[in-house]
């Protein structure tokens, strides 16, 4: 949550923290603000999105070569203009961004209201800033060890850029539990909560470890840790192309990420298949083989759409691994005292590699001795550096709030992984892996075919655009796809929507059927099929409103839903990845039909690095 951008250099900052803003707007977008060095500190910020911000200080002189920007998500005191960061000290000499939460800040405030610190915002950032103030004064310690001073006081997470009018020439930059890269160019420095502003100024980046400070001048980077040890600042070549941020001619970056998922399927099973000779090959966790053929027990922590890839690989690990699964909400794990062993496997599941939730399960479950695997997106994210062992998903970057091609290259993972360990125990036979693998390999294609929807998902999409309340219907892995299908409707679209086990709709769900009620039916022909055609029957009888996913060529379904939408045939066990496509796109015609603000639906952030 929150984006922040930083620059120090030769160039004009202006436009590259605006830039960098407009990218790291999928962080947090109800408020943004700059900070320029001029001789004395300019600092301009304005409630709205970043187009606001730009609207706002169009006309008046922007020159400086050091710079830093904010796009924030409201955590303390509500999205306004006297709310946006940056956040300046009392004498205005010292300006803070910063992306995470002083927990003690209320604390340090009552302190610091008692010296005569007066604040103008209602944030715990405005309180960071005083305290690095008030110790320099106090103390008469320079900024570097005042800020040093400062970070050692306060708890919780943070990612901060600090500049001062008297240290024209040096940026200070720190993290603890929110990301934080910096771009290292020839005698300039790029600061940024991710990498997207930074790549095409450079390749070159270094990713600041927690509780680490670096004191970033144009010509020098400093890094110590905040008990003042000097450290070495380990360069790593980005992996990331300029094309992959933009919006290549889409309206939308959901729907872009929508139709790149033949290629994100693919990109993420490269290398890592090998289905003539029935091989899964997983780099990331070879080490821990012996592990995982004696596991006796795996748990997912995950969010979000995350989470239901988590539900999805549970039916997968348990069928084609014979491993139990225990799918749990990482911010539910973490504060109930889980029963966990140095025996158990945990795999967290995160797009971002940032979620707090999720990060802090890891830790609770590492504290018990637990092996964890990472599935992660974005590499070099925190947890993929906090984790054990791991497997990206290589599904490029995902800028749409949505999650979509993420949610599938993470079901392709967790597929792998079912693979990989029903192989390594043996619960999987190697004629049997074959062609699982054989089919595998054609997933791209068919997840192609399913794209081929997006008219006829359209007309439904023009049908179901009015309605308050949405029913998401499946049995089997067909479950959490329902799930995922009502998230995605109900987070851009504002319509209310569940998913439920479709068997479970006659315990409660059915007294909601009428005529106003669509109902979204996963009736693909596999095991549970007739059974599915049971529940529709009995939807139909009330009145409700049926649009199903179902195979190519289905005839029964067709006979009694309102409306179809077909597949190609496939496996069961690739299912999810395949009939995701059009519940994705019934989103998204929904919430363009209403007007809604796709990419960035209200309330929401990409990243949610607070619990
Ligand atoms: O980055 P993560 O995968 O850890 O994020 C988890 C959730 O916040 C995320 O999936 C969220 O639910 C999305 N908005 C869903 O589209």
């Amino acid at each position: 949550m929150c984006g922040i951008v930083g620059y120090i250099g030769y160039r004009d900052a202006y436009p590259i923290v605006i830039k960098g803003l407009h990218r790291l707007e999928y962080r947090g977008y109800d408020s943004a603000g700059i900070a320029l060095l001029d001789k004395d500190l300019k600092v301009y910020k304005k409630a709205g999105k970043v187009s606001a911000l730009e609207d706002f200080v169009k006309d008046l002189p922007l020159t400086s070569t050091v710079g830093m920007g904010h796009t924030r998500w409201a955590t303390h005191g509500a999205p306004s203009d006297r709310n946006s960061h940056p956040h300046s000290s009392g004498d205005r000499k010292l300006t803070i961004i910063h992306n995470g939460i002083i927990e003690n800040y209320a604390n340090i405030k009552e302190t610091l209201l008692a010296k005569g610190h007066v604040f103008k915002s209602d944030t715990d950032t405005e309180v960071l800033i005083h305290l690095i103030e008030d110790i320099k004064t106090q103390t008469g310690l320079d900024l570097q060890e005042a800020v040093r001073v400062a970070l050692n006081k306060v708890v919780g997470a943070y990612a901060i850029v600090i500049m001062s009018a008297d240290e024209p020439d040096m940026i200070i930059a720190a993290r603890k539990g929110s990301p934080l890269v910096i771009g290292v160019g020839e005698g300039e420095y790029f600061v940024a909560s991710d990498a997207t502003p930074i790549v095409e100024y450079t390749k070159n980046v270094v990713y600041l470890n927690d509780n680490e400070i670096a004191y970033i001048h144009r010509n020098e980077l400093l890094v110590k840790n905040i008990d003042n040890t000097v450290q070495t600042p380990y360069i790593q070549e980005l992996d990331l192309k300029l094309e992959a941020l933009e919006k290549g001619g889409y309206d939308h970056f959901m729907l872009k990420e929508i139709y790149e998922q033949p290629r994100s399927i693919r990109d993420c099973l490269r290398g890592r298949i090998y289905p003539q000779q029935g091989k899964v090959q997983l780099g990331g966790i070879k080490e821990y083989v012996e592990k995982l053929k004696n596991v006796d027990r795996i748990i997912i922590v995950a969010c979000g759409t995350s989470w239901h890839a988590g539900l999805v690989g549970e039916y997968l690990i348990e069928e084609y691994a014979r491993v139990p699964v225990e799918v749990e909400y990482a911010s539910e794990f973490r504060y109930r005292n889980p029963i966990i062993t140095e025996k158990d496997l945990v795999i967290a599941i995160s797009q971002s590699g940032e979620t707090a939730d999720t990060m802090a399960a890891i830790e609770l479950a590492k504290e018990k001795g637990a092996t964890i695997f990472g599935i992660c997106n974005v590499v070099g994210a925190s947890i993929p550096r906090i984790t054990h062992a791991g497997v990206y998903t290589h599904a490029g970057p995902e800028i749409g709030v949505a999650s979509t091609k993420a949610f599938t290259a993470q079901v392709t993972v967790l597929t792998l992984i079912a693979f990989y360990i029903g192989q390594k125990r043996g619960a999987i036979k190697q004629s049997t892996l074959i062609e699982y693998l054989t089919q595998l390999d054609e997933i791209p294609t068919l997840v192609e075919q399913a794209l081929k929807s997006n008219d006829r998902v359209k007309e439904i999409a023009e049908k179901f655009k009015n309605s308050n309340n949405c029913l998401f219907l499946g049995r089997g892995s067909s479950f959490p796809v329902a799930l995922e299908g009502a998230l995605k409707l109900k987070e851009i679209s504002y319509i209310h929507a569940e998913g439920y086990p479709a068997a479970e709709m006659k315990h409660g769900p059915i007294a909601l059927i009428d005529e106003d009620m669509p109902v979204i039916f996963i009736a693909t022909k596999h095991s549970s099929y007739e059974k599915v055609i049971s529940n529709i029957q009995e939807v139909k009888a009330r009145g409700g409103q049926v649009a199903a996913i179902v195979t190519q060529g289905d005839t029964t379904v067709k006979d009694m839903a309102d409306y179809i939408i077909e597949i190609p045939e496939v496996n069961e066990a690739f299912v999810p990845l395949v009939s995701t496509i059009p519940l994705q796109l019934l989103a998204y015609h929904i919430a363009v039909m209403r007007g809604c603000n796709v990419d960035q639906p209200r309330n929401l952030a990409k990243s949610v690095t607070v619990e």
